[in-house]
């Protein structure tokens, strides 16, 4: 049986993709690689030392993989691409043979999340040059947050940002999980990039799934880019203030309207935001 390890399993995306890598191939098959390993002990599968920024920790953590799940670190975005070559190296040393990226969507250029966006479209150069077999996901937006947000929206009464009527192509980190643990155990996704979301929504559809999901009755204002950008710098500092205001800069250019492969990845359809919020109401 083939061993897979995940990265950043302490984090939400990691630690779905493990549990549900370990649904499929059993916990004696799948490795937690942590940059703090006690976080993800409550997974219950081995976990290894996992820091991107120590290469040999992580060829001495990768030994007897086969397969490596690499989730896309937090660093700046100089940053994380020599963190991710940590990565990439570390698997080729240890004998890794296939390696898959959570990347993401986004504008490539003119926004301030750009250099991000370029950092991820590196990294993926790296996989396809790695020599190793390769699978890139591009994620979607997770729509979680915005749910988690709900209380903050309800006393606003609105969703307020600059995305205007751009669609964007959300989705979930358990769908991301499913489709992830095929794209691991699968070897006809081995060099293929995949667009990992479902169906495009706008902020006003998303507002009124909201409302039907939790009795609200937010309105969708839209804001400039500066506006947006001040209002998050306000909550959360300059740095995430304006990433934030170019995620949404990006969604209002369309750049997170994009074709989906994710029935592709996955093997089914991603799940429908009519039936996501249904569960989330009758919750
Ligand atoms: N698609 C989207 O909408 C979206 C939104 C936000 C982020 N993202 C990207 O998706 C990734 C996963 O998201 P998430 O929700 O799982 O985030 P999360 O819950 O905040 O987890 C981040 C994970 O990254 C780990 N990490 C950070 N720096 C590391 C390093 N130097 N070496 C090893 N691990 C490191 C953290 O480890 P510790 O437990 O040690 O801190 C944690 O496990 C993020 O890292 C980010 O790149 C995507």
């Amino acid at each position: 049986m083939t061993k897979i390890a995940v990265t950043a399993a302490s984090g939400k995306l990691g630690s779905e993709i493990a549990r549900a890598t370990v649904e499929i191939v059993g916990k004696e098959n799948v490795v937690g690689l942590a940059r703090t390993p006690s976080k993800a002990e409550s997974l219950g599968i081995e976990i290894r030392p996992g820091d991107y920024n120590s290469r040999s920790d992580l060829e001495r953590s990768l030994q007897g993989v086969d397969s490596v799940l690499l989730i896309s670190g937090m660093d700046a975005p100089d940053k994380r691409i020599a963190q991710h070559r940590n990565v990439i190296e570390a698997a080729k040393s240890a004998g890794v043979s296939k390696i898959v990226y959570t990347s993401i969507q986004g504008a490539e250029d003119s926004t301030a999340f750009s250099p991000v966006v370029q950092s991820n479209r590196q990294t993926e150069e790296d996989f396809r040059n790695s020599g190793l077999d390769w699978v890139i996901g591009r994620n979607g937006i997770y729509i979680e947050p915005d749910v988690e947000y709900i209380e903050t929206y309800k006393d606003r009464g609105e969703i307020a940002n600059c995305a205007a009527d751009g669609l964007c192509g959300y989705t979930t980190r358990s769908e991301l999980a499913f489709a992830y643990t095929r794209m691991l155990i699968e070897s006809q996704h081995n060099g293929q990039t995949y667009n990992l979301h479902g169906e495009a929504i706008t902020q006003q559809q998303l507002a009124d799934y909201l409302n039907t999901a939790f009795g609200t009755n937010l309105a969708y204002r839209e804001m400039s880019v500066a506006e947006f950008q001040k209002d998050r710098a306000e909550e959360l500092g300059d740095f995430m203030g304006s990433i934030i205001a170019g995620i949404y800069e990006g969604i209002r250019s369309g750049a997170c309207n994009n074709e989906s492969h994710f029935e592709k990845a996955a093997g089914r359809p991603h799940q429908s935001w009519d039936e996501y919020f249904r569960l989330l109401a009758d919750r």
